[in-house]
């Protein structure tokens, strides 16, 4: 890991990077793990969904759909889903590969940072399996988020589509944002596809991609607790003048 992946920018920080509102909304995300119990009306996420359909797609495709779920519907999927990894841990894959099987660096390095963070603003120990699996388990709870959302995609369609998609999602997650609303993208989700699809109706042709709890954070002023690589990281800049 380079030196300048070792900065881990704080909420605060963040904030001086946005230089205007949009930038704001982007630098404001994150990935909220507990919400307050307050309701989120249906027409906030009409709304929410209707300005995330401006999503860019190649050839205006639009190879998203959203299945919202709140209330007893909610609470009947994450019942469902709870009990399916309590008591088939090993049965339930997802019909798409999210992460390589090997991570070279500097990938590696990253997802290891990831563990530590995660697990030690928790206070679990990386090595107390049972306290990682009861995290796991909060994911089926929409981590306490009073709208949960499955996404899926068309299998008929190719790799290209899932980059449409992403911006569906990531334009989902900013809307939430501009309403005081936060998120957290799932993909533990697409694994229990097998409970989802009957349960939600999806229709054969749709591969779930993934989950999205969305609510009022319990914690408004949550420190950004994810670093990301400096800009020197990941970008290459040829034919500017200084
Ligand atoms: C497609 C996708 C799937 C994810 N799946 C999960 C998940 O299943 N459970 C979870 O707690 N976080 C999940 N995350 C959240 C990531 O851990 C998080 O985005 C990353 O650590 C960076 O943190 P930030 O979102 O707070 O900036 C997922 C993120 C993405 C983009």
């Amino acid at each position: 890991m380079s030196a300048s992946e070792e900065v881990v920018i704080e909420q605060g920080a963040t904030c001086e990077l946005a230089r205007n509102p949009i930038d704001e909304v982007i630098a404001g995300r994150l990935s909220c793990r507990e919400f307050s119990g307050s309701p989120v009306s249906r027409s906030t996420i009409e709304q929410i969904l209707r300005v995330a359909r401006f999503a860019p797609s190649g050839a205006n495709i639009q190879p998203w759909h959203v299945y919202v779920l709140a209330g007893a519907a909610k609470a009947e999927v994450s019942a469902a889903l709870l009990h399916a990894y309590e008591t088939e841990p090993n049965e339930h894959v997802s019909e798409y590969q999210y992460y390589a099987s090997a991570f070279p660096e500097p990938y590696l390095g990253r997802r290891q940072t990831f563990g530590r963070l995660f697990y030690d603003s928790l206070g679990i120990a990386q090595s107390d399996m049972a306290a990682r699996s009861r995290q796991t388990a909060k994911n089926f709870a929409f981590f306490g988020a009073p709208v949960g959302l499955i996404v899926t995609i068309d299998r008929r369609l190719a790799m290209g589509s899932w980059l449409d998609l992403g911006m569906f999602i990531q334009n989902v997650m900013l809307a939430a944002v501009g309403r005081g609303l936060q998120s957290c993208p799932q993909e533990t989700f697409a694994k229990y596809h097998r409970i989802l699809r009957p349960a939600l109706s999806i229709p054969a042709e749709q591969m779930v991609a993934c989950g999205i709890s969305m609510g009022h954070p319990k914690h408004q002023a949550r420190a950004r607790l994810m670093p990301r690589a400096d800009l020197e990281a990941f970008a290459s800049f040829k034919g500017f003048e200084n």
